[in-house]
């Protein structure tokens, strides 16, 4: 509702003047977003302020067996649109590729496929370029208000993520993650992106899918190196913020890892735990990433391992989870050097990561320019206001370093390094390096 007077009216010079823009929309860009801003004069004809919010939804929904036909859920979102458009990763496609077209067919949808490879080191601006091309207007065409479907890991859905957010300035998509990392985390996560030369996943936009859909029955075809290392991403969320979690990872965790996720074997009780365990993992990573889409705050829990490895992983070669372990696993023996955390919940955190055959050592954490740059991009990239690093302080709750400072850092890589060379894998993970090309 405008309720404003002219401008250059008398008596707007005497008061602020505020016009609204939160009317009953006349035609909405699409069904997928809401709006609204305000402007506020200052009365004088000289200056005014615009402020506008933006509002984002983003539904979760744990949904087993999505290309069976006779699962509607992809039908009710695509029959009206009288199409879908898809993003794929090769894998998937190679895998999968005959049930997404039956399935398509069998709702008579027409399906517009694109095949991506997407394997770590195709995580560039040129790849995201393709899949621009695709969508644009010598491709399919995509409508602003037309969901995109990615499938494929957590590398699809960060470039894919990406072009949608470019096409069109937004355009929604719809995540069907088909590995643990993007079943749990990469897929329904904001943060889509790109890497740079040195540094991960350095360049992207906030843009999260509108729907995400997690069928765990896609990770029987995984690599089991893969499901192990997707555990990384779980066992942060269940350190910094759920001990019912990290119990059942301590309980269950490498069956997990072994049936991917009781896809393999028929276990019924597990696979109870199975669809428990990736719902406490989403829902305890969207209660602070979903409500904080824009990344205006710094107290994140999920950031537990991402301090310095976004800097040694590409340089070492490493698995993104493996990377993240080491990151936890140096954290927690960071945090009993700081006095924050006991030496047994160390203990304890670090077990969790070696029962599966996650990396907790790695020989470049004593690199201390790797480690000390790490940091420096770290606190550019969280602001300047302070690492904001979480550290454990407890099983299930953190608090934030700020200042790490060299001796600090160099003292708690030579702990970590003692605690873990006494293990009877020195630390190293079972496959903890990239089987593709990595990085340059
Ligand atoms: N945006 C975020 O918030 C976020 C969070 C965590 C991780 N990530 C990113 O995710 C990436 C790692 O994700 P990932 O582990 O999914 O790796 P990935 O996307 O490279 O997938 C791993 C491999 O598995 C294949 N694959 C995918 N699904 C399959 C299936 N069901 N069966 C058989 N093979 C399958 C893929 O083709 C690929 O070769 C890293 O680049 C990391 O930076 C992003």
């Amino acid at each position: 509702m405008v309720q404003a007077k002219p401008l250059n009216d008398k008596t707007a010079s005497e008061s602020n003047q505020i016009i609204q823009f939160n009317h009953p929309v006349k035609y909405r860009t699409s069904e997928w977003y809401t709006g609204h801003g305000e402007i506020v004069a200052s009365g004088d004809n000289r200056s005014f302020e615009v402020s506008a919010s933006y509002n984002l939804k983003a539904t979760v929904k744990l949904v087993n067996d999505i290309l069976s036909p006779e699962n509607p859920t992809l039908a009710e979102i695509y029959s009206s649109l009288g199409r879908c458009v898809a993003i794929v990763d090769l894998t998937i496609d190679e895998l999968y590729g005959e049930a997404i077209r039956k399935y398509f067919e069998y709702h008579e949808i027409s399906l517009e496929l694109y095949p991506c490879r997407a394997w770590e080191s195709d995580k560039t601006p040129a790849t995201v370029n393709k899949i621009l091309s695709y969508l644009g207007k010598d491709g399919s065409d995509v409508s602003r208000n037309e969901p995109v479907l990615v499938m494929g890991g957590g590398v699809l859905s960060d470039v894919a993520g990406l072009a949608c957010a470019l096409q069109h300035r937004r355009t929604p998509y719809v995540m069907i993650g088909t590995t643990v990392i993007a079943a749990i985390d990469a897929g329904p996560s904001p943060r889509t992106c790109t890497n740079g030369s040195q540094f991960k996943n350095s360049m992207g936009v906030y843009h999260p899918p509108v729907l995400t859909l997690v069928d765990r029955t896609f990770f029987r075809t995984l690599e089991t190196g893969h499901v192990r290392h997707g555990m990384s991403e779980i066992i942060k969320m269940a350190v910094t913020d759920d001990p019912v979690l990290f119990e059942l990872m301590e309980q269950y965790g490498a069956r997990l890892v072994e049936t991917h996720f009781a896809t393999l074997g028929g276990d019924a009780e597990l696979s109870e735990i199975a669809d428990e365990v990736i719902y406490r993992a989403l829902f305890s990573y969207m209660k602070h990433e979903g409500t904080n889409m824009f990344e205006t705050y710094q107290d994140r829990p999920h950031a537990y391992g991402h301090t310095w490895s976004p800097r040694f992983e590409p340089a070492a070669k490493l698995m993104h989870g493996h990377a993240v372990s080491i990151g936890m696993a140096f954290g927690a023996s960071l945090a009993t050097e700081m006095g924050w955390l006991s030496a047994e919940d160390r203990d304890r955190i670090i077990s969790l990561c070696t029962s599966m055959g996650l990396s907790v050592y790695h020989s470049i954490l004593e690199d201390m320019d790797i480690m000390l740059e790490g940091q420096k991009n770290m606190r550019r990239k969280r602001g300047e206001g302070g690492l904001w690093a979480p550290l454990p302080t407890t099983i299930g709750e953190c608090d934030y370093a700020q200042e790490v400072s060299s001796g600090l850092l160099e003292k708690a890589v030579q702990h970590h390094k003692e605690i873990c060379v006494s293990l009877p894998s020195g630390g190293e993970g079972k496959e903890m390096y990239l089987s593709d090309l990595g990085l340059a």
